[in-house]
């Protein structure tokens, strides 16, 4: 089984997925876009349970993007209530699993009936231990870097830093993900090859896996096999094979 293959001691912390190609695969299947978003729900949950079990300690899902407000009206509205039902009937779940949910992107941007659910979904995980569950909603990595650069500036305006003070670590500590190692890995499906907006700053060094699998067809299985991949190769960070090595 492919799970025997894992490397037990070499688990990333961090692993980030773009899930992509659920209207595709609805298409494919002679059906509507947000058939293949519901079926997608099937591959958050499978994906969810093989982190837990290989003790992924941060899992981030691509779930709505900043750019997702741009589809027609009713894909809008209908992913929105899936999402919402989704986090609602997983809850118990999620808890029975001792995931905790959390949440980044522009909240404030969601009707506030969906912000309320998040955040009764958040309280309700928020004392687990496992796994750390990241729906990345209504994010950009450019509206996280900016929303951290206008924290800074006031900051800086209300003259509480210098110049000389920010840094990287600085800078880390007013993104979204502060508290979050960042991706060793990320995965995108449906044999694109791209970024789309994500964990720009967060992704600097990660190991990118893709794979042209539509999301709805993505299960646990083919998480394990993206992380044997990401086992089998050298991370440098800009050093030599040899300085690595020794
Ligand atoms: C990309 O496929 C997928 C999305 C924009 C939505 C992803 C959301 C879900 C799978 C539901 C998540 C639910 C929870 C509980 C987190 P696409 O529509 O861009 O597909 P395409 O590229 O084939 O058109």
């Amino acid at each position: 089984m492919i799970i025997d293959q894992v490397k037990k001691n070499y688990i990333p912390r961090h692993v980030a997925v773009i899930m992509d190609g659920n209207g595709r695969w609805a298409e494919l299947h002679g059906n509507d876009r947000i058939y293949g978003h519901r079926q997608g729900v099937e591959s958050v949950r499978s994906v969810v349970e093989g982190a837990g079990e290989l003790g992924i300690e941060f899992l981030t899902l691509y779930a709505f993007s900043t750019e997702n407000w741009c589809r027609p009206k009713e894909e809008v509205d209908a992913l929105m209530s899936l999402l919402v039902d989704a986090i609602v009937r997983e809850v118990a779940n999620l808890n029975e699993k001792n995931v905790k949910m959390n949440v980044i992107g522009n909240i404030d941007s969601f009707p506030h009936e969906v912000q309320l659910k998040l955040k009764e979904a958040i309280y309700s995980t928020s004392s687990n231990t496992g796994l750390n569950l990241i729906l990345a909603l209504s994010y950009s990595g450019r509206w996280d870097i900016l929303q951290a650069t206008r924290q800074i500036i006031r900051k800086a305006l209300a003259g509480e830093i210098t110049e000389e003070q920010l840094d990287e670590p600085f800078f880390i500590d007013h993104l979204s993900t502060s508290v979050v190692p960042d991706p060793e890995l990320l995965i995108r499906t449906s044999g694109e090859y791209r970024i789309s907006n994500f964990l720009l700053w967060q992704s600097a060094y990660s190991e990118f896996y893709f794979t042209s699998i539509f999301w709805p067809d993505f299960r646990k299985e083919n998480l394990f096999e993206a992380i044997v991949d990401f086992q089998g190769r050298e991370r440098r960070f800009g050093k030599t094979s040899e300085q690595i090595r020794s």
